[in-house]
């Protein structure tokens, strides 16, 4: 299975795509998290790209797929597919995205799970999560700024799934364990028809 978890910051793609990778017995690729490790481990890429993700701002595209293809690839050589958290996240990764890795590599994805939560609550649970974990880009300026990119940028994906016909819209502003609930309901129907 090959899915992609779309959805604001702070809307539970990390945390709904890791616990479906544990279930499924596939790897969960969160764009953010590899980003995230390069930087704390200072390579050469961390290094270049550490000041996009502590303002909140995209990093480049050539970047982005050079680290990430090669780990689906692996993903699915090793597990048989693959969580994808945040990659594709605007129009023109996703249209690249599909050319190839979809087309190319023959890994298209197979549905995008859709989270929808009101800002005032994302805006609670990243500021919660900087409390507990300190992640630097879960301040007040960073986060409104992460939600001016996710409206401008990514929100256009919802339409340009649907319209694919693979996306599987969810009410992401419910306790976990409905939301996961909900996800899994979603899938076994898409994969029932
Ligand atoms: P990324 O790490 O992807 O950050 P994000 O999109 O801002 O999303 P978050 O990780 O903050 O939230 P999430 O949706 O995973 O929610 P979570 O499950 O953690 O990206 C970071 C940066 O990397 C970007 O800003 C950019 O610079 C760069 N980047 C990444 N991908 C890129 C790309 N494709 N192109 C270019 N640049 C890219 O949940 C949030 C909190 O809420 C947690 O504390 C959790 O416990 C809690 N929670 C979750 N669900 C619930 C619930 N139902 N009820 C109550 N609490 C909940
Ligand atoms: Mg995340």
């Amino acid at each position: 299975m090959r899915l992609l978890m779309l959805g604001p910051p702070g809307s539970g793609k990390g945390t709904h795509g890791a616990r479906l990778a544990a279930e499924f017995g596939i790897v969960h690729i969160s764009s953010g998290d590899v980003l995230r490790t390069a930087i704390a481990d200072d390579t050469p890429v961390g290094k270049k790209l550490a000041g996009h993700v502590a303002r909140g701002d995209l990093v480049p595209d050539d970047v982005l797929f050079e680290l990430l293809v090669p780990i689906m690839e692996r993903a699915v050589v090793e597990t048989g597919g693959f969580i994808a958290d945040g990659f594709p996240r605007t129009l023109p990764q996703a249209e690249r995205a599909y050319r190839e890795i979809g087309l190319d590599r023959h890994l298209k994805l197979d549905a995008v799970v859709s989270l929808d939560v009101p800002d005032d609550v994302l805006v609670r649970r990243m500021l919660d999560r900087a409390q507990q974990q300190g992640r630097p880009d879960d301040t007040v300026e960073v986060i409104q700024h992460r939600l001016a990119v996710y409206c401008a940028e990514t929100y256009p994906l919802i339409d340009y799934f649907r319209q694919r016909g693979i996306l599987l819209p969810v009410d992401g502003d419910q306790s976990p364990d409905e939301v996961y609930a909900d996800i899994k309901r979603a899938l076994d129907q898409r994969v029932t028809k």
